[in-house]
């Protein structure tokens, strides 16, 4: 384990002066040039690594209990350290040594800047439920946050489908990071590979098959199974909103969508801007006659600038079983970037689980270690 002497003038170094960075012998460090732009080259010198990133978690459902799990097995690389988890029925737990994977819960924090004060993190990792039509309380909570000068991590689409813009330049104010990779793609990456890979590109809109729940439930129909069997198989994977109209009404690839579309097309726009239908009033029968035809019902997300602005949908489309948007089973959600440089160019995920969420909090986690 190395502690990363900060270079002089670098955005690394700047930012260090105040916080504590976890690299390993084998962790490129993040370089800045002074024009601001980041480099990723070989670590400078190497110094002891004290005791890693102190982490206050706010929601411990599938996602938090799923990341808990994932830092216990990489402790020895990454000893970051949950010192604080806040929820909603189960309470609040706190110990700055770091908690367990089933911590001892005690009353509930009155506040959240009670539990963020109480916390003593460094980064706050927002993972409550979705409000698809308000991204509240979780934008509260990052913005509690921010006035901390914590670092935020969100898998909860709802701040960046609702506020993106304003939190952005919040963090910026506050000096801090705001990643929120599995908001849109379960851990896949999407905002990370379009800001260190894909640089100087237009994107002029983009394609996507972004809800995993309404596949499982359109396949499990497709098998002859009724939409609440689907759900209620979608719900044993740990895949569906707390409440699952949200994936069934398309609210929630509605906030996928918004949310994507203020990120990579700075768009302004919340999930109310979407042109929504969902799956709702699909039938079995109707899956499986679709089916015969060699055709397939899948819940499309669609964006495109205009002239006036940026269109967004999403509709439940039927697709030939051949074409790409259809191809995936389970799952298994894609999205392709429609852009200048690059043409169309795209990411996908075979049937991700909570895991692979968990992972896209873990490598926001690592990025901001790295670079802050
Ligand atoms: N599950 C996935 O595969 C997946 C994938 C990508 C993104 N996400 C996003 O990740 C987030 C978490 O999903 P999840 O599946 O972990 O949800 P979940 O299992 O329903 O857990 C939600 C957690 O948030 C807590 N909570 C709710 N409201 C709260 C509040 N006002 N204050 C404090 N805590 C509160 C709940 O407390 P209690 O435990 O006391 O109820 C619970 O611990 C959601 O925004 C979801 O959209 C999930």
């Amino acid at each position: 384990m190395i502690r990363m002497e900060p270079r002089r003038g670098s955005l690394c170094a700047r930012r260090r002066e105040t916080r504590s960075a976890i690299l390993t012998e084998h962790t490129p460090l993040c370089i800045a040039a002074e024009d601001g732009l980041l480099a990723v080259g070989e670590p400078a010198e190497p110094v002891t690594l004290a005791d890693g990133m102190r982490l206050a978690l706010i929601g411990y459902g599938n996602v938090g209990r799923a990341f808990a799990r994932l830092l216990e097995a990489k402790r020895s690389q990454y000893p970051f350290r949950i010192v604080a988890i806040h929820t909603l029925r189960h309470g609040s737990a706190y110990a700055l040594r770091g908690l367990p994977l089933e911590p001892e819960f005690g009353p509930p924090a009155a506040s959240i800047d009670e539990f963020l004060d109480r916390s003593q993190a460094e980064v706050a990792i927002e993972l409550t439920s979705l409000n698809p039509s308000t991204g509240e309380p979780a934008t509260t909570h990052i913005r509690a946050a921010f006035a901390r000068g914590m670092h935020v991590i969100t898998a909860n689409k709802g701040p960046i489908a609702h506020s993106y813009a304003a939190l952005r330049e919040e963090a910026a104010r506050a000096g801090v990071a705001f990643r929120f990779e599995s908001t849109c793609m379960d851990g896949a990456p999407v905002f990370n590979m379009v800001r260190d890979h894909l640089p100087g590109i237009v994107i002029h809109g983009f394609t996507g098959v972004l809800n995993s729940t309404t596949k499982v439930i359109l396949e499990a129909m497709r098998r002859g199974l009724t939409m609440e069997e689907g759900i209620r198989e979608a719900q044993r994977m740990g895949i569906a909103e707390t409440d699952a109209s949200y994936d069934i009404d398309g609210w929630d690839a509605a906030a996928k969508t918004a949310a994507l579309a203020n990120v990579l097309l700075d768009a302004r726009v919340t999930p109310l801007d979407v042109d929504r239908r969902g799956i709702g009033r699909l039938t079995p029968e109707r899956v499986q006659e679709l089916a015969r035809k060699r055709k397939a019902v899948v819940l499309v997300s669609r964006a495109r600038r205009t002239k006036t602005g940026v269109k967004l949908r999403v509709r439940a489309e039927v697709l030939d079983e051949t074409d790409i948007l259809a191809s995936l089973k389970g799952t298994s959600n894609l999205l392709l970037l429609h852009t200048d440089l690059m043409g169309t160019v795209g990411t996908v995920s075979m049937e991700p689980r909570v895991e692979q969420t968990a992972y896209g909090v873990f490598a926001d986690l690592i990025d901001i270690a790295r670079t802050v």
